[in-house]
């Protein structure tokens, strides 16, 4: 039997690739015991990786900003190809190469039934909604790694046309586990549709996809706001416009400038607790972006806030943000009557259709975010490099299998 190594956290900006035992068709004991579900999973699919990307949300953990305990198992963003299928699996086979939903859902619940799989109720016994290799997510190994275990495989899998074509577009398939919807449901939710204009916050891999997502939904301008000039380059390289947060100008003159009103149709935060403050030099302002979305879309907008809170930031600048309560200003959200999504992204309900976007040649999401493909072995690397605001998604690729780029 093969065996099987993973990304984990070590301390606050440091991981290690470790061995683990090769996974088995069993349930995480979280789950087992906090749930009263079998442990035996004939429910479950064992997947080599083909590639598993590297996630601002794995950051979070990374920086030491979540209660991540030492020894996490990190990845939630997982591709691969089926080499067991247990005896309940029915509709994929060994061989297949599928994407896998960061979201762990069973396919059986209320929630579930509804599309809600970001907050499936069995999955999870600390609350609704689960994940890979995440901190309070249920306890499931993460899939920065050469093999790993999805439950509910049926129901969880999206299954590639064809091997072939899909090993050719495997850095933007690589995307469907997690930005690419993600990024679109943030430009969704926010209701960009023919004509819109949008403000998107945060140019990492997230705000990349969604301004991208946006431009696929019809946009008229959409204009991205960071600190980090090779990542607002990043965004202007495939049409986007940018605002640069260093400047001390206020955002909404910002706008103006470029669609001649200092509001917008829609917006996105793309950002989320670790935000900072706008000018040179400014700190940590958790609900800056909150703040800056509310201020800047028109009355009655929505307003997609992929961008993640929690509730519990240990390195939080301020007492109450250490339990994800925040300055923000609903006075003023609510005088405009804006609506917000908030949440995990229920990745099962774009990943198909997106899909088909990046087959027909029509989405060109690997470009979008600088698709950058590493071994297993480099993925120390390659946090670190994403955490110093390089503009590019690290796409590790454990067994070689993904074509040169
Ligand atoms: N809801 C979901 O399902 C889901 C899924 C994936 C990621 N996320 C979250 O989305 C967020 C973005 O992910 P990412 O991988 O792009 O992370 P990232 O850390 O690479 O990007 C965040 C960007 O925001 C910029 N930023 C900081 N303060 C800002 C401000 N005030 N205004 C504008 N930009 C600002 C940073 O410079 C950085 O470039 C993270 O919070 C992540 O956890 C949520
Ligand atoms: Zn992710
Ligand atoms: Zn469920």
């Amino acid at each position: 039997m093969p065996d099987n190594r993973v990304v984990v956290y070590k301390s606050p900006g440091e991981v290690a690739v470790e061995s683990i035992d090769y996974p088995k068709l069993e349930l995480p004991g979280d789950v087992v015991e906090g749930l009263g579900i079998k442990k035996k999973a004939p429910h479950a699919a064992i997947l080599k990786i083909v590639t598993t990307n590297i996630c601002g949300s794995d950051q979070h953990m990374v920086r030491g900003r979540t209660t991540a305990p030492v020894g996490q198992s990190l990845g939630h963003e997982i591709t691969g190809e089926v080499v067991e299928a247990g005896e309940d699996v029915l509709f994929v086979n060994q061989g297949d190469i599928c994407s896998v939903p960061f979201n762990i859902a069973c396919g059986r619940c209320r929630m579930c039934n509804e599309g809600k799989t970001g907050i499936c109720l069995n999955v999870n016994p600390a609350r609704p909604g689960a994940a890979y290799g995440y901190v309070d997510m249920g306890g499931w190994i993460g899939g920065q790694a050469e093999y790993v275990m999805v439950p509910f495989a049926d129901f969880n899998l999206l299954k590639f046309p064809d091997r072939d074509q899909a090993l050719e577009k495997i850095r933007d398939l690589t995307m469907l586990s997690d930005i690419f919807p993600t990024g679109y449901h943030g430009a969704y939710t926010a209701g960009v549709s023919t004509g819109s204009t949008v403000y998107v916050a945060g140019a990492g891999p997230v705000g990349l996809a969604a301004a991208h997502a946006a431009q696929l939904l019809g946009a008229s301008a959409v204009i991205v706001g960071d600190m980090i000039p090779e990542r607002l380059g990043q965004a202007r390289s495939f049409g986007c416009e940018t605002v640069d947060l260093r400047n001390d100008a206020p955002l909404a003159d910002m706008i103006e400038q470029i669609v001649g009103e200092p509001e917008v149709d829609a917006a996105v935060d793309a950002v989320g607790f670790e935000a900072r403050g706008h000018g040179k030099d400014a700190g940590e302002q958790p609900a800056t972006v909150l703040n800056d979305v509310m201020g800047i879309a028109r009355a009655g907008a929505s307003l997609g806030i992929p961008g993640l809170y929690v509730t519990g930031d240990p390195g939080a600048p301020d007492e109450n943000a250490k339990v994800g309560q925040l300055g923000v200003r609903i006075g003023l959200g609510w005088a405009k009557s804006h609506s917000m999504t908030t949440g995990q992204c229920p990745v099962k309900q774009y990943n198909r259709k997106l899909m088909n976007m990046i087959l027909s040649g029509k989405a060109d999401i690997a470009k979008a975010v600088n698709a950058t493909t590493i071994s297993l072995d480099e993925a120390p690397q390659g946090y670190q490099e994403f955490d110093s605001g390089v503009a590019r998604k690290f796409v590790i690729d454990p067994h070689g299998m993904a074509p040169a780029a």
